[in-house]
């Protein structure tokens, strides 16, 4: 089929590519020249382990093109909005702007023969104003939210839980399922629903993973009131299937461009629609998540007796999770800066992030590796799971730095080792020794 993919970010790119993989005629289109000049090159913009193979694939498969101008995608059957959805600058709400460009943009386009995707995470409600604004164009609208996690997403686009269709009408169905034949013929479970259903699944599915996050991270706190111990705890909790294991890892909890402001967004939404006492305890999942931030810095100053003045921080990840060089809202570049407004001098070392932390965060300093990070700390902080870090040796990490130090704020280092080098090693929820 002939498609366009509008919007080349995270989702866009990956989606454009992957269904270029499948066997489609794909259009990526961005309003930003940089981008569409380096995903035409074959270069992804951005690290997404496996993309590039894919990326470089299906452009060679003369699949798949990029451009600038919508009107290149004039003959295509469908239209996919892979726009971003930020959180608002003046309120918790999502920012819709680039949604509404995106269609204002295929405008001229539709045709009654069109068919407009939305794949974006959006508020309930935007689907079907969507489709008052194209009704004009005879197109049809559809929803089909997107699961993909960064760091995954090649196989989460590929091999999907599930498929969900938000449609009104058999026609749309009919498309999406053509779009998607290789991946049901998979056996993909496929869910059919009205467009606020779909809408909403995106939604809960994030508000839900959040939910876990916090909690577990709450009974962290709670452990370090008692002397218990996170790790068996959520271990313990984990083999109940009906609980299950995952999203159960305590540490310094959720960031990054979905989990954090869909929350918000999702709150800001159920007080429109009158219904906020539903998710007032969203409320609740978003102080306990940022409350993580702000005890891994209590900590730190603790570490360093009292005051982080003149003292040397090394922080070891800035992305908001591994396999990711993405920074947006990341818990480790918050909890690097807020040393640093305690006069800590913090040198930020990741194995991705680099260049996105720096230009985010121009007054922390910036290390090579690891090790260079270390030399001179006076605590060292883990604040991005790289498995990098676990391969470190504690002996070699211990003779650069002045203080054998270690605050794990996600639990990923083996305490064992760290300790029989020598190290004072405190980790989020865990026992002091
Ligand atoms: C999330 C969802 O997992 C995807 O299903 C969804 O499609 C995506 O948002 C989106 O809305 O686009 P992502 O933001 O890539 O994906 O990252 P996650 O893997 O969900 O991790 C989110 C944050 O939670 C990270 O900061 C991670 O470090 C943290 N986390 C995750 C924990 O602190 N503990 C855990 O046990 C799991």
């Amino acid at each position: 089929m002939r498609m366009s993919v509008v919007g080349t970010g995270y989702l866009g790119a990956t989606h454009a590519a992957c269904m270029a993989a499948l066997g489609h005629d794909v259009i990526g289109i961005d309003t930003d020249p940089a981008k569409v000049a380096a995903l035409s090159s074959g270069t992804v913009p951005f690290w997404e382990p496996g993309l590039d193979t894919v990326l470089q694939d299906s452009l060679r498969s003369g699949r798949l093109h990029f451009t600038t101008d919508v009107t290149e995608a004039t003959d295509a059957a469908v239209h996919f909005i892979c726009v971003g959805t930020p959180q608002r600058s003046d309120s918790p709400a999502a920012d819709l702007t680039h949604v509404h460009g995106a269609v204002s943009a295929l405008l001229p386009i539709l045709t009654p023969e069109s068919l407009v995707v939305g794949k974006s995470t959006v508020p309930v409600g935007t689907a079907a104003e969507i489709a008052d604004h194209v009704a004009a164009t005879g197109a049809r609208v559809a929803w089909n939210p997107e699961f993909l996690r960064e760091g995954h997403a090649v196989d989460d686009t590929l091999h999907p839980d599930r498929l969900v269709f938000g449609v009104r009408d058999a026609i749309s169905e009919a498309t999406l399922c053509e779009v998607y034949a290789t991946l049901l013929a998979d056996g993909t479970p496929l869910l059919v629903t009205d467009f606020a259903t779909a809408e909403l699944v995106k939604v809960s599915a994030n508000a839900f993973l959040a939910t876990k996050i916090s909690f577990i991270n709450a009974m962290a706190e709670v452990c370090e009131a008692t002397g218990g111990d996170i790790l068996t705890l959520s271990t313990a909790l984990g083999l109940d299937p009906r609980i299950g294991p995952q999203f159960l890892r305590a540490g310094l909890g959720f960031g990054g461009g979905c989990l954090p402001k869909d929350i918000r967004a999702f709150m800001a939404r159920a007080g429109e629609l009158g219904v906020d006492e539903a998710l007032m305890f969203l409320r609740n999942i978003d102080d306990i998540n940022i409350r993580r931030r702000q005890h891994t810095v209590d900590l730190t100053i603790e570490a360093l007796n009292g005051s982080a003045r003149g003292r040397r921080v090394a922080a070891w990840g800035a992305a908001f999770k591994p396999d990711s060089d993405d920074v947006r809202d990341s818990p480790a570049l918050h909890v690097a800066a807020a040393l640093r407004e305690a006069g800590a001098d913090v040198v930020v070392h990741d194995p991705r992030a680099m260049d996105n932390a720096r230009r985010l965060f121009p007054d922390l300093s910036y290390a090579a590796s690891a090790l260079d990070a270390a030399r001179d700390a006076d605590v060292v902080l883990l604040l991005t799971e790289w498995r990098d870090y676990n391969e470190l040796d504690p002996a070699e990490v211990a003779a650069v730095t002045r203080q054998a130090s270690l605050i794990d704020a996600r639990n990923a280092l083996d305490v064992d080792r760290w300790r029989s080098a020598g190290w004072t090693y405190r980790a989020l929820g865990r026992p002091l020794a």
